[in-house]
């Protein structure tokens, strides 16, 4: 018998802002990811205290202008994603494209036939669409003229996209999550919240802020998706690393403890119990603040508390371990986050900490605290593929990878947790969100494109893809 639950909802993920491409096409106004260069320096270049989002192409390379071209090629992606036997497929609607400047009042109609397109094609295979509201794609003006999510005036704009979305996919589209990866403005506001040092990313009471209204926003989604329709579900969705303290120490322990409120629990405290957790003030005070400090009002507290959401997704890559007394030197990094090196993990070739245990830990960890329903909507080995003549890859590393933290979930399950679906990110190869580049490749399906923006786009099925098809029909590892 399967440890995976009947209807279990395995499928793949991705991001508007990573795959669509057709940047100009339809009437899509610009986000922040087209104006985010390409390459291992990325984070380095939006770091640097003059970077205003200006598009310049003679200095840098704009890979998220192209993607893999999804938005010419949905029909044949969504097919491959069926053939392997896709239950359900997590991708975001790119506000641009609905709302091109995000403040007018009116959205984009060319945009939203797209979606339409999408979804349809998704349910004529019996794929269900699982949609991310926003995934690290702000439409560029709200950047630009206001500033960020730092901004209340964004909480309007964004219940105007998802009111819009929510309304016309109410029968079609029963899973959606409000914001990617909400907690990852912990270690950069750039994608999450569209602040770079020029509009105050360093000052953190503007980060508090944006989670603020944020969370303000997320809690509008989930009423307007409860009166809409009975049975529509809204999560919230965190980027979540389980983080270990480095040994006994119990000075180790408690800054563990602290760290894991603060990276990984803080959003979802709020999101899933409709509260600030207690610790906020500790947090706050970390950064010479107190919840006085925020503009906040009893209207939104009582919002955030009536309208929580229904269920925790969340990504997971790796882990991290925590260590304060300086006697451990040796240091590792993941996309968004590093940590000193545990001993008893290897590294992929960007330095993430492979644990599948870690996942089996997360998923108990958040199944304690919450009580909620949980989905793995990103999870993944993101490595260079060395395909042959006939483009095929043999991708073992990548099996290997998922199959443990399938075996890591079977178990979670079998202690008891509540585990809706699996999705594991970049099922099809598109542009890293942290570097940039197209050779981090996390795909069962490899996309002929290069770093360059060279190539034929051709699909091709990777050795992993055949595996991955044998999984979702055997409803997990084994019949
Ligand atoms: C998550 C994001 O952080 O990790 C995705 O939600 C991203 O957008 C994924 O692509 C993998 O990270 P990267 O930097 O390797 O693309």
């Amino acid at each position: 018998m399967s440890a995976f639950p009947e209807g279990f909802l395995w499928g793949g993920a991705t991001a508007a802002n990573q795959l669509e491409g057709g940047y100009q096409e339809g009437g899509r106004g610009l986000s922040i990811a087209d104006a985010l260069p390409g390459g291992k320096d990325r984070f380095k270049i939006v770091a640097q205290p003059d970077f205003d989002w200006t598009i310049d192409e003679d200095k840098y390379t704009y890979p998220n202008h192209m993607g893999i071209d999804f938005y010419h090629h949905y029909k044949e992606d969504i097919a491959l994603f069926a053939e392997m036997g896709f239950k359900c497929y997590r991708f975001s609607i790119a506000w641009s494209r609905v709302y091109p400047n995000g403040d007018e009042t009116q959205p984009n109609e060319a945009g939203l036939k797209f979606y339409d397109a999408v979804i349809d094609e998704c349910l004529a295979h019996h794929i269900e669409p699982v949609i991310t509201i926003s995934h690290y794609e702000l439409p560029l003006n709200l950047a630009t003229k206001y500033g960020g999510w730092k901004n209340r005036y964004l909480i309007e704009f964004y219940e105007n996209f998802a009111r819009t979305i929510l309304t016309r996919y109410a029968d079609k589209v029963k899973y959606w999550m409000t914001f990617n990866e909400i907690n990852s403005a912990a270690h950069f506001p750039v994608m999450g919240q569209g602040l770079v040092p020029s509009t105050g990313a360093n000052d953190k009471r503007n980060v508090f802020q944006a989670w603020h209204n944020q969370f303000v926003a997320s809690a509008k989604a989930v009423k307007i998706a409860h009166n809409l329709k009975k049975g529509l579900r809204v999560g919230c969705m965190i980027l979540y690393a389980t983080s270990y303290s480095y040994d006994a120490n119990p000075k180790n322990q408690l800054a563990n403890l602290q760290e894991n409120q603060e990276l990984n629990f803080f959003c979802s405290d709020v999101q899933v119990r409709g509260e600030y957790p207690a610790y906020t003030k500790r947090l706050l005070a970390k950064y010479g603040l107190t919840f006085d400090d925020l503009e906040t009002n009893d209207g939104e507290l009582a919002l955030l508390k009536q309208y929580p959401v229904d269920y925790i997704g969340f990504s997971y890559y790796m882990s991290s371990a925590v260590e304060t007394t300086g006697q451990v030197k040796d240091t590792v990094n993941g996309n968004l986050m590093g940590g000193v090196k545990n001993p008893f993990l290897a590294a992929s070739d960007w330095g993430w900490q492979i644990d599948p245990t870690g996942l089996r830990i997360a998923l108990n960890q958040l199944y304690d605290r919450y009580q909620k329903p949980l989905f793995v909507v990103e999870n993944g080995f993101g490595a260079i593929d060395k395909p042959d003549k006939n483009f095929y890859v043999e991708d073992d590393y990548r099996i290997d990878y998922l199959k443990q933290h399938i075996q890591a979930m079977a178990g979670a399950i079998a202690d008891g947790v509540d585990l809706m679906g699996y999705t594991p990110w970049g099922c099809i190869d598109l542009v890293s969100a942290s570097t940039g580049e197209m050779s981090k490749r996390y795909g069962f399906i490899y996309v002929d494109l290069d770093d360059e923006g060279q190539g034929t786009l051709k699909r091709y099925r990777k050795k992993s893809f055949y595996w991955y098809k044998d999984v979702i029909e055997n409803n997990g590892l084994e019949k």
